[in-house]
């Protein structure tokens, strides 16, 4: 394995393999995770308009998954959102972070407050497309973002998105942010082409990366980092490593920290 520093730990929807994904319990244990063992976690989520217009963490766009439920999230407040139980679940008798929904300046407060601490913990933003408000929810993360000064140079946010129109308008917003592409169909292009500009790291379905070897070669050969998600097998992890991953996003962030760091 070579590299290791450069190596990027990505605790997907926080320490999701434990509590349930997406709540302030699961993003409190990655940084728990990264104070305990001192090394860098970047929290990943993905963000939605509520009905009042707020952005709210979760992945799907209704809560029949993980609040048992058929809502569209965009169809309630956040005092609704708020209400609905969407721990029970994962976990059968859920804490209150374990059961309600965070919000998207919820999470910034929390990675802030960590970070203040001096605890090393970044955030993956990340939006979902199409939306029936095209690219609002990418310009609102960013002024959430740019209010607290995390769009100059040097802050602790990667702007991630499967859509490359999400991509540029962080590029032109937020020049200063990392920015990743996503990929779960056709790598070929980015693979074998330019990424769009700013853009340094690829996000790609590891299952994907397992059937096209040559994408990922050609991918490297170019230089551009490579971030799998979400590999959660530690021989997995190891192999993408030795395979020249440069980042790994995981609902195990502990055990991607122990294959990466060896402690
Ligand atoms: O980090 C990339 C990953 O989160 C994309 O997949 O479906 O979990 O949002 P998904
Ligand atoms: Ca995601």
């Amino acid at each position: 394995m070579t590299g290791q520093a450069a190596i990027e730990v990505v605790a997907h929807r926080g320490s999701s393999a434990v509590h349930p994904e997406s709540t302030r319990a699961a993003y409190r244990a990655a940084v728990e995770l990264a104070r305990r063992t001192g090394h860098r976690v970047e929290l990943e989520g993905d963000v939605h308009f509520s009905a009042d217009d707020q952005l709210v963490v979760l992945h799907d766009l209704t809560l029949r998954r993980t609040g048992g439920r058929p809502d569209a999230v965009a169809e309630l407040t956040v005092a609704e959102l708020k209400q609905v139980d969407v721990g029970s679940w994962k976990v059968p008798d859920p804490t209150p972070e374990q059961r309600e929904l965070i919000t998207f300046a919820e999470l910034l407060d929390l990675v802030a407050g960590a970070r203040d601490e001096g605890v090393d913990v970044g955030l993956a933003v990340e939006t979902k497309h199409p939306t029936a408000r095209g690219l609002d929810v990418d310009r609102r993360a960013l002024e959430q973002l740019a209010d607290r000064g995390w769009t100059r140079p040097g802050a602790p946010v990667r702007m991630i998105s499967f859509e490359p129109r999400a991509v540029a308008l962080a590029g032109k917003l937020a020049p200063a942010l990392r920015r990743s592409l996503l990929v779960e169909k056709d790598l070929g292009p980015w693979a074998d082409g330019h990424l769009p500009e700013g853009v340094d790291t690829v996000g790609v379905d590891h299952r994907l990366a397992e059937r096209h070897p040559g994408w990922v070669d050609r991918l490297l050969a170019r230089g551009h980092r490579l971030h799998l998600w979400t590999v959660n097998d530690t021989e997995a992890m190891r192999r993408w490593l030795d395979r020249g991953a440069t980042g790994l996003t995981t609902d195990h962030p502990d055990r991607a920290l122990a294959v990466v760091h060896g402690d």
